[in-house]
């Protein structure tokens, strides 16, 4: 099989997959993360296209979120897949290094990828989770999770912890403070960082907006 019909079954396996997840891990969230992960690939030499596009396609395959904290679900899923398909062990295990390194630990945790194709998967699902999208998807996770949106009561939490994040279960808005706002810093390729400046930007007005209205600030009393 050649590669762009294995990239071409991993889309289809993978859509059917999401079609009707309703969190935030959608197919339309793997399809943007997909697209601009290519995008990405494009203008970074020495990226290897194939592994990039596996990757972007299975990453969330089996997250540990839904998992019941499984870690290596996803990986586990990817290969099972992937070795339907015979892919050649080396691109199975960059695609597994990818989905095992992505996430998101809390903010005193690094994250660094191992593979020049999974610092541009990253730095794509890290785009989809800030700006517009993030803050639809954030509200749309959140109340997936029956979380409120907002709760002046409950202070943001800087986790340092990969456990400590795991069991977060703080309203949406704590989220923008504890990940959101910082993901533009943790982004590996220029051209990423140039798009975050504007998505940073919006979410940033979005927060202060929201926080007036929660207020009634913006309510004149006359
Ligand atoms: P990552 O790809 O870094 O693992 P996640 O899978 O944790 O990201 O997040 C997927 C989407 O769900 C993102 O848009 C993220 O902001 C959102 N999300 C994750 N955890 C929360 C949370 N506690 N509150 C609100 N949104 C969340
Ligand atoms: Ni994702």
């Amino acid at each position: 099989m050649d590669s762009q019909e294995i990239i071409a079954r991993t889309a289809e396996f993978v859509r059917q997959k999401f079609l009707h997840e309703g969190s935030g891990h959608d197919w339309e969230h793997i399809r943007r993360v997909w697209q601009v992960a290519r995008q990405l690939a494009v203008s970074t030499p020495g990226a290897d296209m194939v592994v990039t596009e596996l990757g972007a396609l299975l990453h969330d395959v089996a997250d540990w979120k839904f998992h019941g904290g499984d870690e290596e679900a996803g990986p586990r899923a990817a290969r099972e897949w992937l070795s339907g398909l015979a892919v050649e062990e080396a691109v199975m295990q960059r695609v597994e290094a990818i989905i095992r390194e992505i996430s998101f630990k809390g903010l005193g945790v690094p994250t660094p990828m191992s593979t020049l194709e999974g610092e541009l998967v990253q730095d794509a699902d890290r785009l989809d989770a800030i700006g517009a999208i993030g803050v639809a998807r954030a509200f749309a996770y959140g109340g997936h999770k029956g979380r409120p949106l907002h709760d002046p009561a409950v202070p943001p939490v800087a986790h340092e912890s990969f456990a400590s994040y795991k069991q977060n279960v703080a309203p949406t808005i704590n989220h923008f403070y504890e990940k959101l706002l910082h993901l533009r810093e943790r982004l590996h390729t220029p051209a990423a960082r140039a798009v975050a400046e504007e998505r940073h930007r919006f979410m940033e007005i979005f927060l202060a907006q929201f926080l007036r209205e929660w207020s009634s600030e913006d309510v004149g009393a006359g």
